[in-house]
C-alpha cells in the first residue's frame, strides 16, 4: 500500500521545529506500522491458504478434486471464478470503501475513522475464522477491503483527501531523504506479507481445519492493535485544526510535542488547512492541462505497478508452485523465501532512492524483470506440459531462483515507487485528489490481476509470463522517454526544475491564469496572516 505516515517535524523551508519523542508519537508510528502490516498480511495469506487440501476441500471441492485426479491441465487446475474472488473481492471492496472513508475522515476526524477501519478488520477476521461456506469467506474479504479502504485515509498519502497541506511525508520529509522515509510504509507491508508467509508455512503442518482458520484468524492481532489503539490516541491536531476545533487542536500539539512552544507549527498547521480549503475543485483541477502530466505519470504508474504481474507471485505463488509440481510444503517453504527477499529488497530501495534516483532504479528493475520473466518462460514452456509430472528439481531451484530476482527488482523499483513519485509530484491544488485518483486506480487493477491470474494462467500457460514481460517493457519505455526524474528536487520547484525542462512535459506548463482555486505557491496570499486564526 501507499507510502507515508511517519511524520517528522520538518517544514518544506527546512526550519526544525521544537518536538520531543512523546509516548503518543510512538503510538502513533506503531499504528502506522500496524496499518501496512495488517495491509500486507492480508495479501499474503490468501495465497496460501489456497494451497492447503483442508481449505480447498471445504470451500472449492472441485478445485480439490481436480487437484487429486491430476486429469486436468496442470496449468488450470485452479482456474475458478470463487477461489479468485476470495482473493479479489478485498480489493474490490477497499476501493469502494476508499470514497466513504474520505467523507468519515474529513467530518468525523482521524481517530474515528481509524476506529472504523479497526471494527471492520475484526468483523472480516471473524468471518473468515467461523467461515463455513463461501459466502462467509467472501463476506469476511469484503469487511476486510473496508477495512483496507479506511485504512489508507489514515496511513497513507491519500490522507490528504481530508488534509490536502504540507502534512504527509513527501512534503514534510527533507528533500534529500524524501524518497527513503516515504519508502517506510512499503516496508511495512512487505513485513506484513512475509509474516503472512511464515504463518502459512507453520499451519499448513496442521493436518485439519484448523490450519487456514488460524492463518487467517492471525489477522485479528493486527486488527485489534488498531482499534485499541484508536481509542488511545488522540486526534491529530491537523484533523482538529480542520474542523475548526483550534484550541483542542493547539493543547494536543502541546501533547504530542512534549513541549510549549508549538506556535510555529500551529500556525504552519493552521495555514495548511487555510490553502488546503481553499482548494474547492480538486477533480475539476486534475483535468486542467497543466496537470495533466502528473495525471497520466500517476495513473499510468498504478496500471504498470500491477501489469509487472507483481501480485500474481504476491496472491498465488503457492498455488503457482503446486502447478509446477512443488509439494504443498516445498511450495509453501518457497513462498517465504521469495517473501524475505521482496522485504530485503525494499531496504536496497530505502537506502538507495535517494542516492541513485527514481529513474535509475526502475530503468535497472526493467531489465531484470524482463529477464527473468523470460527465462521462467522458457524453462516452464520446456519443462511444464500439460500432465507432465514433477519438475526438475534443478529446474525448480532455477524457477524460484528466477522468481526471486523478479522480486527484487520489483521490490526497489515499481513497489515502492508506484506510491512515492505520485505522492512527491502532484501540485497542491490536485493533491487530494490526485491520490485518490492514484490508490483507486491500484486497487482496481490489483483486483483484476486477482481475478484473472489464475484463468489466465489456464489459457496462456507458459506464455503468461511472457505477457507480463511484454508489459514490462513497455513500462521501461515510458520511464525512459516521459518519466523525469524527481531525486532531490523540492516539491515546491517541481514546476520550475522538472516539468518545464522536460521535452514533452514543458508544453503543457502553459501559464493558464491563476483561478479562484489555486493557491499560491509558497501558500501565503493576499497578505493572509495565520496569527489572526490565534
Ligand atoms: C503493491 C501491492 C503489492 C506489494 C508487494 C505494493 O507496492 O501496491 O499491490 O502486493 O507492493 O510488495
Amino acid at each position: 500500500m501507499p507510502g507515508g505516515g511517519f511524520s517528522a517535524s520538518v517544514p518544506p523551508a527546512g526550519v526544525e521545529f521544537e518536538a520531543k519523542i512523546t509516548p503518543i508519537v510512538i503510538v502513533s508510528c506503531i499504528m502506522a506500522a500496524t496499518g501496512g502490516l495488517m495491509f500486507g498480511y492480508d495479501v499474503g495469506v490468501s495465497g496460501g491458504v489456497t494451497a492447503m487440501p483442508h481449505f480447498l476441500k471445504k470451500f472449492f471441492p472441485v478445485v480439490y478434486r481436480r487437484t487429486q485426479q491430476g486429469d486436468d491441465s496442470n496449468y488450470c487446475k485452479y482456474d475458478n471464478q470463487g477461489l479468485q474472488l476470495f482473493t479479489s473481492s478485498l480489493y474490490l471492496a477497499g476501493l469502494t470503501a476508499t470514497f466513504f472513508a474520505s467523507y468519515t475522515t474529513r467530518r468525523l476526524g482521524r481517530r474515528l475513522t481509524m476506529l472504523i477501519a479497526g471494527i471492520f478488520f475484526i468483523a472480516g477476521v471473524a468471518f473468515n475464522v467461523a467461515a463455513q461456506n463461501l459466502a462467509m469467506l467472501i463476506v469476511g474479504r469484503i469487511l476486510l477491503g473496508c477495512g483496507v479502504g479506511f485504512a489508507n485515509q489514515l496511513l497513507g498519502p491519500e490522507n490528504s483527501t481530508a488534509h490536502a497541506v504540507p502534512l504527509f511525508l513527501s512534503e514534510i520529509a527533507p528533500t534529500r531523504i524524501r524518497g527513503g522515509l516515504n519508502i517506510l510504509f512499503q516496508l511495512n507491508v512487505t513485513i506484513g506479507i512475509l509474516f503472512a508467509n511464515l504463518v502459512n508455512y507453520g499451519t499448513s503442518h496442521i493436518k485439519s481445519q484448523w490450519g487456514w482458520r488460524i492463518s487467517l484468524g492471525l489477522a485479528g492481532i493486527p486488527a485489534a492493535l488498531l482499534t485499541v489503539g484508536s481509542l488511545l490516541v488522540t486526534d491529530t491536531p491537523n484533523s482538529l485544526i480542520e474542523r475548526g476545533r483550534f484550541e483542542e487542536g493547539k493543547a494536543v500539539l502541546r501533547k504530542i510535542r512534549g513541549t510549549d512552544k508549538i506556535e510555529p507549527e500551529f500556525l504552519e498547521l493552521v495555514e495548511a488547512s487555510r490553502i488546503a480549503k481553499e482548494v474547492k475543485h480538486p477533480f475539476r483541477n486534475l483535468l486542467k492541462r497543466r496537470n495533466r502530466p502528473q495525471l497520466v505519470i500517476a495513473v499510468a504508474l498504478q496500471i504498470f505497478q500491477q501489469c509487472t504481474g507483481i501480485n500474481a507471485i504476491m496472491f498465488y505463488a503457492p498455488v503457482l508452485f503446486k502447478t509446477l509440481g512443488f509439494g504443498g510444503s516445498a511450495s509453501l517453504y518457497s513462498t517465504v523465501i521469495t517473501g524475505a527477499v521482496n522485504v530485503l529488497s525494499t531496504l536496497v530501495s530505502i537506502y538507495s532512492v535517494d542516492k541513485v534516483g527514481r529513474r535509475m532504479l526502475l530503468l535497472e528493475a526493467g531489465i531484470q524483470m524482463f529477464l527473468s520473466q523470460t527465462v521462467i518462460a522458457i524453462i516452464l514452456g520446456i519443462k511444464v506440459k500439460d500432465h507432465s509430472e514433477d519438475l526438475h528439481t534443478g529446474f525448480a531451484v532455477l524457477v524460484v531462483i528466477m522468481i526471486c530476482t523478479f522480486i527484487s527488482a520489483f521490490a526497489w523499483s515499481w513497489g515502492p515507487l508506484g506510491w512515492l513519485i505520485p505522492s512527491e509530484t502532484f501540485p497542491l491544488e490536485t493533491r487530494s485528489a490526485g491520490q485518490s485518483v492514484t490508490v483507486c486506480v491500484n486497487l482496481l487493477f490489483t483486483f483484476v490481476i486477482a481475478q484473472a491470474f489464475l484463468s489466465m494462467l489456464c489459457h496462456f500457460k507458459f506464455g503468461i509470463f511472457l505477457f507480463f514481460s511484454g508489459w514490462v517493457l513497455i513500462m521501461s519505455c515510458f520511464v525512459f522517454f516521459l518519466l523525469p526524474e524527481t531525486k532531490n528536487v523540492p516539491i515546491e520547484e517541481m514546476t520550475e526544475r522538472v516539468w518545464k525542462q522536460h521535452w514533452l512535459w514543458k508544453n503543457f506548463m502553459v501559464d493558464d491564469g491563476f483561478d479562484d482555486d489555486e493557491p499560491k505557491k509558497n501558500g501565503h496570499r493576499n497578505g493572509f496572516d495565520p496569527v489572526s486564526q490565534l
